[in-house]
């Protein structure tokens, strides 16, 4: 089995991808760039090729076709970069990798608590030598009414971490389940939009959830409702967002995730000029804080994207069931 590695990074998934090809026997080619139409010929002999979140759109899929490549896994749970209609209508295979829920739903809490303690507001005055209290204090988690939007893995262990601090829980998914029901009491939408003072994303980005969060939804929400998102930055609408920021409806938010950001994380832009106009806004409120979509990156979250995506190249290879299929 030969799998080709896009977006390759030495510094952290070298030691996964020689450990993990070893035990499973796969030959490995390496490429540090996301996959494009330059760069696809170096993946012709491969039967797979493995991706983060680079965009595969119809054409690039189709070249990987016709190089011979049989399979795309992506390293990440979401696949909201790969046409799987495409994908399917041209015999591509694709999966995802799973991780580890721990990275992103502690991360989630820290989101949280730096929101609602103005972490940012502290750090910033306490980096000049401003060490006063007025404007610094702050909230405590278990006096909260928390709604988790999306009840997946991410989504109930966050739950369950949040059972620990105490505050009242709310949940809403298309989809419930008893082991949520332990923490949680599920709502429809637009009465968890009602009733709850911080709210989390945990959904993936379809058609069906893109600017869930949209001015109308802001409006219902309770004024001055605190919103993270570690999911998806799509499921937001930001403009929607920055006029619920201004006006004071939304008290705080908390973002892992932006609209737009591809291009922009993971690469060191410091000397260009961005073409995120949402995001130098966001950045500049002292209640938002917004991170370069980090909340995966653990130890344990790249141990588990690299050895899962082999893993569902070789099943697949082999004819075996694959957990990780997509398609
Ligand atoms: C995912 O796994 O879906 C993520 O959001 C992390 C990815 C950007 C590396």
């Amino acid at each position: 089995m030969k799998l080709f590695v896009y977006n390759y990074r030495d510094f952290d998934e070298a030691e996964y991808f020689t450990r993990y090809s070893a035990e499973y026997g796969v030959e490995l080619g390496f490429c540090k760039e996301a996959p494009s139409f330059e760069n696809a010929e170096l993946a012709k002999g491969y039967d797979a090729i493995t991706i983060i979140t680079s965009k595969m759109d119809e054409p690039l899929l189709k070249r990987f076709k016709n190089l011979g490549v049989m399979m795309v896994s992506t390293r990440t749970v979401g696949y909201d970069h790969i046409d799987l209609k495409a994908a399917e209508a041209l015999g591509l295979m694709v999966s995802n990798a799973t991780y580890s829920p721990h990275c992103v739903a502690d991360y989630t809490v820290m989101l949280m608590l730096i929101c609602i303690r103005k972490m940012k507001r502290i750090m910033e005055r306490a980096a000049i030598n401003d060490f006063t209290l007025p404007g610094m204090q702050g909230k405590e988690l278990r006096n909260f009414t928390v709604g988790i939007i999306g009840t997946g893995k991410i989504g109930r262990t966050v739950l369950k971490d949040l059972s620990g601090f105490g505050c009242k829980l709310y949940a809403y998914d298309a989809f419930e389940t008893d082991e949520v029901r332990q923490f949680a009491e599920y709502l429809p939408l637009e009465e968890l939009y009602r009733r709850c003072d911080m709210l989390s994303l945990h959904l993936p980005l379809s058609a069906e959830t893109r600017h869930l969060v949209n001015a109308e939804a802001i409006g219902r929400m309770k004024p001055g409702v605190i919103l993270i998102n570690t999911a998806r930055g799509a499921l937001v609408d930001s403009a929607a967002l920055i006029d619920g920021l201004e006006s004071g409806r939304i008290g705080a938010a908390g973002l892992d995730v932006i609209e737009h950001e591809f291009g922009l994380y993971y690469y060191d832009r410091k000397a260009d000029v961005l073409d995120n106009r949402e995001l130098s806004i966001l950045r500049g409120f002292p209640n938002v804080v917004v991170t370069p979509h980090m909340a995966f990156y653990t130890d344990q979250a790249i141990d588990d994207m690299v050895r899962h995506s082999i893993l569902s190249c070789v099943a697949r290879e082999k004819g075996e069931n694959d957990p990780w299929k997509i398609v």
